[in-house]
């Protein structure tokens, strides 16, 4: 089966996809720095599908590593590229750290995988390209509109780069993924997200304060042009969207693109309020989410929901859990981890 490198692999998305990849029988290679994760992850993607996956500890802001790891995993056929930093506060205090790792990161990768004979590669963007949308749903034609932070600018650029890498390497192909609103973790609750101090999204935050961490939740505006006055978003099931990447790089290895680069939305269809968010994540798992309202969050987009079709229809991919199960897998994991932190006493 082909070999494929995932590069920020045992982060969040990664190492739901590593898994993905295995069950479909993949072979996977994973560079990581363990920046914003733990080597631990290996362990949780082993447990769930019996197999430790190759594991090289690099910064992909370091070109000679990345050329003898391509040396000595020799035959990788298609590269997911996860690792980037993506704190949107913190890309407005440190731009030039922002721009430098995910930018540099791409391009090393970029100018690496002529040399090594790899063609294939499946980007990591969001929806936050569409700023605010002025059609909903959104779809893969709606304009771009001028990034908001650093990090969202980097995946604009990083877009721009990619696609004027495909036009001038014609036997390079790429599939770009805009993701919406990834929550939740594995059924198993031996791998999901591990942020890194005081959560920036919603859903860890959440969990946080139904555990007992956070004292309150803070909703960002009930003032909104919206329903219950909360923003709403399109949030998908992170197994889902690791799903989409195996077919994607399927979709590649088998040749069946039609264009060189291929554009794709990952969303549900649906949007979500904040505090629909909340009511279902008490319902579905029966604990209370302490809340309350305060000013809204600058720089926040008031509704974006995915139009999915493009994937649905090209890619075969679906987004199929519901947003209880979704939401139950999330506490399942932050119950998993307050087990281990006990037994770590
Ligand atoms: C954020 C980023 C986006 C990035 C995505 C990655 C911003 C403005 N956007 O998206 O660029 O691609 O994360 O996952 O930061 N909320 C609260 N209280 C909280 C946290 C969040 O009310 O403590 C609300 C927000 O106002 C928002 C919703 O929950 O309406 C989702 O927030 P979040 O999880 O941060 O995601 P986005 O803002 O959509």
């Amino acid at each position: 089966m082909a070999k494929i490198l995932v590069t920020g692999g045992t982060g969040y998305i990664g190492s739901h996809t590593v898994v993905e990849l295995q069950k479909k029988g993949y072979d996977v290679v994973i560079v990581d720095n363990l920046s914003n994760s733990n080597i631990e992850v290996l362990s949780g993607i082993e447990k769930i599908t019996g197999i430790r996956p190759a594991f090289e500890n690099i910064d992909c802001l370091d070109y000679v590593s990345l050329d003898k790891m391509f040396e000595k995993h020799s035959g990788i056929e298609a590269i997911i590229h996860f690792a980037a930093s993506k704190a949107v506060g913190e890309s407005v205090e440190k731009p030039l750290l922002y721009y430098r790792n995910n930018l540099g990161s791409l391009i090393n990768l970029l100018e690496l995988m002529p040399v090594h004979k790899v063609p294939n590669i499946v980007f990591s963007s969001s929806c936050t390209v569409y700023g605010q949308p002025d059609v909903l749903p959104v779809d893969e034609n709606a304009p771009i509109k001028p990034a908001l932070s650093p990090y969202g600018n980097t995946k604009q650029i990083c877009e721009e780069i990619i696609r004027d890498t495909i036009y001038a390497n014609p036997e390079m192909k790429a599939v770009v993924l805009r993701y919406f609103n990834p929550i939740g973790a594995h059924p198993s609750a031996e791998i999901g997200e591990l942020p890194n101090g005081v959560p920036n999204n919603l859903l860890p935050f959440v969990t946080q304060t139904a555990i007992g961490i956070r004292s309150e939740l803070k909703v960002f505006g009930d003032d909104y042009n919206t329903p219950d006055g909360s923003c709403i978003r399109d949030y998908i099931n992170v197994v889902d969207l690791a799903k989409a990447h195996v077919l994607a790089v399927q979709r590649m290895l088998d040749a069946k693109n039609d264009k060189n680069i291929e554009i794709f939305n990952l969303g549900t269809g649906r949007g979500l309020s904040v505090l629909e968010i909340i009511r279902t994540f008490e319902a579905a798992n029966h604990v209370k989410v302490p809340y309350r309202i305060v000013g809204r969050r600058e720089g926040d987009i008031e509704q974006v929901w995915a139009n999915p079709e493009h994937a649905n229809k090209v890619l075969g991919w679906k987004a199929t859990e519901s947003v209880e199960d979704t939401l139950r897998s999330a506490w399942a994991w932050e119950l998993k981890l307050k087990e281990r932190r006990e037994n770590n006493k």
